[in-house]
């Protein structure tokens, strides 16, 4: 058996697979996110290391098996947040996170001291606040005294390795997010860490995901109940290893996660990154590949906010009938026209990173008049979202990747409405595969990868099969064309207003 951790924002979920792929048992454990100024975000590494090996000792507990039916482990994380170390190796702050957006003043910064075309040739991409490297900049400037002590920086994940196993390392994958990686030849730029100021010796050594990055220590058997000497693979930052959880190992295939936020993420045999670097361009969980993705900040998060605040007749039927209020909200929808007779909803409620890298982005609707109702509202909303990852499928296509699939999870894969309308709005086959458990499968199949010597793109061959397909409906494709080209003109025709 192969046990996969994902240390996500809100929880970490641990999974155990056996030999053919088949998820025995998962358990999760919550956490807080603090958040002691508006627009910061912190956690404290402690806290994760404690709930994951609480989450181990559960999920085997529940399950019936013990440390030594365990052959690996592999990590997923949450990617950016900035854990600092001290000589000791004892946490020095509480971790910045991935949607912290402190760090303004440190990312203009960088973007002035090295320029975002150079910038972009040494790591692939552009500074953006979620990063990690702003954040060492920002403790620099604002709390000395911590930087001072500073020795060791790890990513989330990355922390819980260090208590599982005693080492420091980190995977290309996740290390892509730091900004200091040269993520074309997969090491660490010397260039960038000398350009900013940051010494390559805080840095850990790095691997490919499913090399063995370290063994369960005595103290860690202890605390989790898994065998001392199991090997623990340095698994990846939660998109790639959510990726590989619904197999998007070769090109052509993308998959959509579509979560609080909503990513789309295609597989890269070569190293690739867009002119503008508008794309994340980032090494894949899969050894020697890459991957580009788009990130939208609030993609199911506007349809939370919509459920939250303006569904207060549905969240009292869904109680009293016993049903999923997601499941009313996308029926009414799906009773409003294709277009929602010209309301437009702009989904950029926390700001916005892809295609629009600017955290000042606001939402909107626009285009109302007195035939729309709640409903068209609601289409509205999940019809503005779908187009806003599909800004960032067409950045994908412009690139010359050829998409011919789109594999989607996360809890908008549930809807058959939603899944439907991706299909008809990005004009390609939208699948769902038997593997729902995303990040944390995924750090399982790098853990079996790693343990067995089978690689990657055949384990997922092997274990993830697609278990519902929606094809594009070719009227309907056509006639969101101007419905999408109206959605694109409204973010550049707004943006002073928003600021
Ligand atoms: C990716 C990103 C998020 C976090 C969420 O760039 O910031 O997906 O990893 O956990």
């Amino acid at each position: 058996h192969y046990v996969g951790i994902d240390i996500g924002t809100s929880a970490v979920k641990c999974i155990v697979v056996d030999e053919q792929g088949a998820v025995k048992g998962s358990h999760s454990a919550e956490y807080p996110l603090l958040q002691p100024h508006p627009g910061w975000a912190e956690q404290h590494p402690e806290q994760w290391w404690n709930s994951s090996a609480a989450c181990i000792a559960a999920l085997l507990a529940k399950t019936g098996l013990s440390g030594e039916h365990i052959a690996a482990v592999g990590l997923s994380g949450q990617m950016h947040g900035s854990v600092f170390l001290d000589e000791a190796l004892q946490v020095i702050r509480p971790a910045l996170l991935w949607c912290d957006q402190r760090t303004g003043t440190q990312t203009a910064e960088i973007e002035r001291v090295i320029g975002p075309d150079r910038l972009g040739r040494l790591t692939g991409n552009r500074a953006l606040t979620g990063f990690t490297a702003p954040k060492v900049l920002w403790l620099r400037d604002e709390e000395p005294h911590h930087y001072a002590r500073v020795r060791h920086l790890l990513l989330p994940k990355d922390y819980v390795r260090l208590q599982l196993t005693g080492e420091l390392g980190m995977d290309v994958a996740d290390a892509s997010g730091t900004l200091l990686l040269d993520v074309e030849s997969r090491r660490w730029s010397k260039e960038v860490t000398e350009l900013l100021g940051i010494p390559l010796s805080w840095l850990p050594p790095l691997h490919e995901s499913s090399d063995i990055a370290g063994r369960i220590t005595a103290k860690a058997a202890a605390a989790t109940g898994l065998a001392a000497g199991t090997p623990v693979v340095a698994g990846g930052g939660d998109q790639a290893c959510g990726a590989v959880g619904v197999g998007v190992v070769r090109r052509g295939i993308a998959s959509v996660a579509l979560g609080t936020s909503g990513v789309v993420f295609v597989h890269d045999d070569a190293y690739t990154a867009d002119a503008a670097y508008r794309l994340h361009s980032f090494c894949h969980g899969v050894p020697g590949k890459w991957h580009r993705m788009g990130v939208m900040l609030a993609a199911g998060g506007s349809f939370q906010w919509w459920r939250n605040h303006f569904a207060h007749e549905e969240l009292a039927r869904a109680a009293a009938e016993g049903r999923d209020v997601y499941d009313l909200l996308t029926s009414a929808a799906a009773a409003a026209p294709l277009g929602s007779e010209g309301l437009l909803f702009l989904p950029y409620l926390t700001g916005e990173r892809t295609p629009h890298p600017d955290p000042e982005a606001r939402g909107g609707f626009i285009g109302l008049n007195l035939r729309h109702t709640k409903a068209h509202l609601t289409r509205a909303v999940i019809e503005g979202i779908t187009f806003g990852l599909r800004d960032s499928l067409e950045l994908i296509r412009a690139s010359g990747v050829a998409v011919s699939e789109l594999r989607l999870n996360g809890g908008g894969a549930r809807s058959p409405f939603w899944r439907q309308l991706i299909a008809d709005v990005f004009g390609i086959p939208v699948v769902t595969v038997n593997s729902t458990d995303g990040p944390a499968y995924g750090a399982a199949v790098m853990a079996a990868s790693g343990a067995s010597g089978r690689s990657i793109p055949e384990l997922c061959e092997a274990w993830i099969r697609v278990v519902t397909r929606e094809e594009p409906i070719a009227a309907n494709s056509a006639a969101y064309e101007p419905y999408y080209e109206t959605y694109r003109s409204l973010y550049p025709a707004l943006q002073t207003a928003m600021h």
